[in-house]
């Protein structure tokens, strides 16, 4: 008796090993930066003193709960058992390193352009977006966690823009930490990731268009909080 063929066996099949290690690598990523992202929320909670603030880190922290799980279940749903995963295999240094580097900021707008805005809002929402439209029987509801996505930008955007009114010390850090990410989506992009978006427009599951579509939402999810030196 042969096994059943699950999505697992019709992606190598079709797309071979590399796309197959493609979509864990998406998967695997998304899944450990949620885990990420609850303890960044966690430690900024205790910081807030406006209520309404202190709730969007609630909420924010509870949606990637459910992210989690979610893409816990996508793998699942692909015919591979999750706990089998060598998460060391897949992992993207590069997202490890600015988690760190947020977990470590004293600076609550170093961590909201940081994180609401480029990490989820540039990064991850083009990720979503695209795979989520592109391919939906393997990247499951993911469109639902892109409209969810949208939701930590909007807190970040809120808080963020409270912060520049205050000084114009706050908003010269703001530009500062804006320049860095510019620089660091350009070295990201076309460095460690170039190989995978390579595989994942060949396969389709992205426009060719991917990096100049991620930049154009760089400059418009920056641009919500005017600080965007232009080139
Ligand atoms: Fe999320
Ligand atoms: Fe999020």
């Amino acid at each position: 008796m042969t096994a059943a063929v699950t999505p697992r066996d019709e992606i190598i099949e079709t797309y071979g090993e590399d796309v197959w290690n493609l979509i864990l690598t998406v998967y695997v990523n998304f899944h450990d930066s949620e885990l990420e992202i609850i303890d960044l929320c966690a430690r900024w909670i205790p910081r807030r003193t406006d209520l309404r603030e202190k709730t969007y880190l609630v909420h924010h922290a509870s949606d990637e709960v459910t992210h989690a799980r979610l893409f816990r279940e996508g793998v699942e749903r692909l015919g591979q058992p999750w706990h089998e995963l060598d998460h060391a295999k897949y992992k993207i240094q590069d997202i490890d390193d600015r988690f760190r580097k947020l977990f470590d900021s004293e600076d609550e707008l170093e961590v909201l352009i940081g994180l609401n805005l480029y990490a989820e809002g540039v990064l991850a929402m083009e990720e979503l977006y695209q795979l989520g439209r592109g391919k939906p029987q393997y990247f499951y509801q993911f469109d639902r966690i892109e409209r969810e996505e949208r939701r930590h930008v909007g807190f970040g955007v809120t808080v963020a823009k409270r912060l520049l009114a205050e000084s114009a010390e706050n908003r010269k850090r703001a530009t500062a930490y804006c320049n860095w990410y510019q620089e660091h989506l350009d070295g990201y992009l076309g460095g460690e990731l170039a190989d995978k978006i390579g595989w994942a427009v060949e396969a389709g599951f992205v426009a060719d268009d991917y990096i100049p579509r991620t930049k154009e939402r760089f400059r418009s999810t920056m641009s919500e909080l005017g600080i965007l030196e232009e080139a």
